[in-house]
């Protein structure tokens, strides 16, 4: 049982197999935290103290003690209105437009299985194991307000799992001010707090600094999870390392807007927190309504921030991810856009495709360009007819002449936006959201559809079936392209529920998308990485990673996303040089190897204009990428080195059971007959003996792992190498 209750001292206890998450509830009612941490027996409600805090808000329901305060005590669900002044996880108003609750324990119940949360993404368990789920319910009798808080335990991934759902019980309105999903709070410690932050082509960078008192947060207010900030966040000890250290992390399931912060508060005690974001967000519950606090994914990991990522990789790739594609090789691909931008023939793509399968690739995407009057990116968007004249036929005989070269045929979208010069803008002015009698603020020159709305929900998913349903369509590339500024929809008049209401819709048309097409391969982009989260992974297995294809530049990107994702999620491709977005030139054969170490491998140049040379590379590296690519799906990724910081890029994927393992190393930065370079591997089986497959040597584990390979000395910038140890078993 993963779940222990003790009902004698209202104890909850949630194991995994090596983690202790527990809780009880106080004389009070109050839901108290006691422990987030290595695997323990017993209760640790010794751990919260009681001395004389009189100098904050004392117990409402017992105001002569003393030593009581909610705002001290470590709580599950901290809210605002009882005397806990932190940042909380929930503020209300009711019908006369008073602040304030008082939530206690009402009941709970324990069932088998993992909760799953209506119109939102949530992690699952398809495995007959221990998977269990925790339901406590806390409430406010004088306003009418429950709060169901769910507890998901996965033991296998050391994973436990947290939503909320505020119910309004009574008769009158209560407004929800803010709602976040979950916090922990620790009684002490000194922590650093990491965060993956950056712009349009340099996503998800690592920063790690000391949390220090105040409240330092970061989130997103564009209507989408962003570039910028990533809804992810670990809280480490100031000294944890890659394999040393205490670590914990929060990761929200869920693509718009979020807050996440770390208080340290009067007396050093820490609360970190996540969930949805308070701006631009009001959301009224009548009578009888609910709202549902997206989901949180925490793990915590006693041996550092690999442990910890571990953990995440496996949860995403087998408790997220779903469908058929979750367990498949993906198809190596080439793309039109680098290598046509929007003006590409039919013919081309055809011609494209030829030589997409002559180099041993398996797909062709046809990326933006092909509907409407699609020339440029000032128009069209909305208008999802295929344009027959550019093709030089239909869609279906497109894809015919692209299957016959011997590939299949994937096709991009951007089913959220519409622009101003459309048929469907013209039509239906209103389905964008914009203020009335305001200019709307234009991103790409387009405005996106208000997705709360189930007749333009309804639109979008006939047009895209229409599309989907002329031919042999196997992959499709879903793209946001801005963030959402005018938040204004016709259909309410409570437009700080837009939003909100926004992504249950968007979730409501992926569902039925996956539903309806299981076989499909979907991947998602937002101008790259801009909505890259947990919450889009429970549709669709992978992300186009960023618009920065540059090698160099895509091991950070690559790198800070590991921290939180799997690689195999990461869409990556290799580009022409000098790249597009930096100028930078990175050898064929690095680009290469960085590329193919994300799940969504493939090409994103005019394979037309290659050199014999840089052919018959690729040829190699797309067998090359057929024989690592299930160690990249399912195996354990290991940041090697650091490539903000390091001179060398080096990584590593093991297998889970040590039998084989691939080193690659990048030098990224060369010095002439410099110093030598040590790639030191982690991972294999202590004691055992590795065979080096290029070179047949066979090396011991143990001082592999010790003292390393070195690299070659004469080391040119973006050399790279691929070591492939396979166990010698005996
Ligand atoms: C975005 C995507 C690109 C490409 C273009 C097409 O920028 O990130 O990969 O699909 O849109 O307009």
């Amino acid at each position: 049982m993963s779940i222990r209750i003790d009902d004698a001292t209202r104890t909850f206890t949630l194991h995994t197999r090596n983690t202790t998450y527990q809780m009880h509830v106080d004389e009070y009612g109050y839901l108290l935290h006691l422990y987030y941490g290595t695997r323990s027996e017993g209760t640790m409600d010794y751990l919260p103290t009681y001395a004389d805090r009189s100098g904050c808000c004392a117990c409402p329901h017992d105001v002569a003690n003393r030593t009581y305060s909610l705002d001290v005590l470590p709580q599950e669900f901290p809210f605002q209105g009882n005397g806990d002044l932190r940042s909380t996880l929930l503020q209300v108003r009711d019908g006369e437009g008073v602040f304030g609750c008082d939530l206690r324990y009402v009941r709970h119940e324990m069932r088998d299985g993992k909760y799953a949360l209506p119109g939102l993404p949530a992690a699952y368990s398809d495995a007959a194991d221990d998977t269990q789920t925790l339901s406590v319910t806390l409430a406010d009798e004088r306003i009418g307000l429950e709060v169901e808080l769910l507890f998901g335990v996965l033991p296998d991934v050391d994973v436990i799992t947290r939503a909320a759902i505020v119910k309004n019980v009574g008769t009158g309105r209560i407004t929800v001010e803010k709602l976040q999903t979950a916090c922990l709070d620790f009684v002490h410690g000194s922590f650093d707090v990491i965060t993956f932050n950056g712009q349009h082509c340099m996503e998800r960078k690592p920063s790690r600094q000391h949390v220090l008192p105040g409240s330092f947060s970061v989130g997103s207010r564009r209507g989408q999870s962003s570039h910028q900030y990533n809804p992810f966040m670990i809280l480490c000890d100031r000294d944890a390392t890659e394999t040393a250290g205490r670590a914990w992390s929060m990761t929200f399931v869920y693509s718009g807007n979020f807050k996440a912060e770390v208080e340290q508060t009067q007396y050093q005690q820490i609360r970190m927190q996540m969930g949805l974001s308070d701006e631009l967000f009001s959301y009224p519950l009548e009578g009888g309504e609910q709202l549902v606090a997206p989901e949180i994914i925490m793990t915590y990991s006693n041996a550092g921030l690999e442990r910890l990522s571990h953990n995440l990789h496996r949860c995403i790739r087998k408790n997220v991810c779903r469908g058929e594609w979750r367990d498949a090789p993906r198809p190596v691909l080439v793309n039109s856009w680098e290598a046509h931008y929007f003006n590409f023939t039919g013919d081309e793509l055809v011609r494209l495709a030829e030589k997409a399968a002559d180099l041993g690739m398996d797909m062709l995407v046809m990326d933006d360009g092909w509907f409407g009057e699609r020339h440029d990116d000032f128009r069209s968007l909305g208008d999802w007819t295929v344009n027959e004249e550019k093709l030089g036929g239909t869609l279906g005989q497109l894809i015919e002449r692209i299957n016959a070269a011997g590939v299949k045929f994937g096709i991009w979208v951007e089913p959220e936006m519409v622009n101003e010069n459309s048929d469907l803008y013209r039509a239906h002015p209103d389905w964008a959201l914009a203020v009335p009698g305001k200019a709307p603020a234009l991103g790409r020159d387009q405005l996106v559809l208000d997705f709360s709305r189930a007749e333009v929900r309804k639109n979008i998913f006939d047009q895209l079936c229409a599309v989907l349903d002329q031919g042999n369509i196997e992959y499709l590339k879903w793209d946001f392209n801005r963030s959402i500024v005018d938040i204004y929809s016709h259909a309410t008049a409570d437009q700080g529920r837009v939003v909100y209401d926004y992504y249950l819709g968007l979730y409501d048309v992926l569902e039925r998308l996956v539903q309806r097409y299981p076989h499909l391969l979907i991947e998602g982009c937002a101008a790259g990485g801009g909505r890259f989260d947990a919450g889009w992974f429970h549709y669709a297995p992978q992300f186009w990673t960023s618009d920065n294809t540059d090698g160099h530049d895509r091991m950070t990107i690559q790198y800070g996303s590991s921290f939180g994702y799997p690689c195999s999620v990461m869409g990556a491709h290799v580009s022409a040089c000098p790249n597009e977005v930096n100028g930078r030139t990175v050898s064929l054969s690095a680009r290469g190897l960085i590329a193919m170490s994300g799940g969504g491998f493939g090409y994103e140049l005019d394979l037309l204009e290659l050199p014999e040379r840089a052919c018959e590379i690729i040829r190699n590296q797309v067998q090359q990428f057929r024989d690592m690519e299930r160690l990249v799906r399912e195996g354990l990724y290991y940041r090697l080195s650091n490539p903000m910081t390091d001179d060398v890029y080096m990584w590593e994927f093991a297998a889970e059971d040590g039998s084989e393992a691939i080193v690659n190393s990048v030098i990224a930065k060369a010095e002439g007959y410099g110093e030598a370079r040590y790639v030191v591997p982690r991972g294999l089986t202590p004691g055992a003996l590795y065979r080096e497959v290029n070179s047949d040597r066979v090396y011991a584990a143990n001082a592999l792992m010790d003292m390393g390979l070195p690299l070659p000395v004469s080391s040119a910038l973006y050399m790279s190498r691929s070591y492939r140890f396979v166990r010698v078993d005996e």
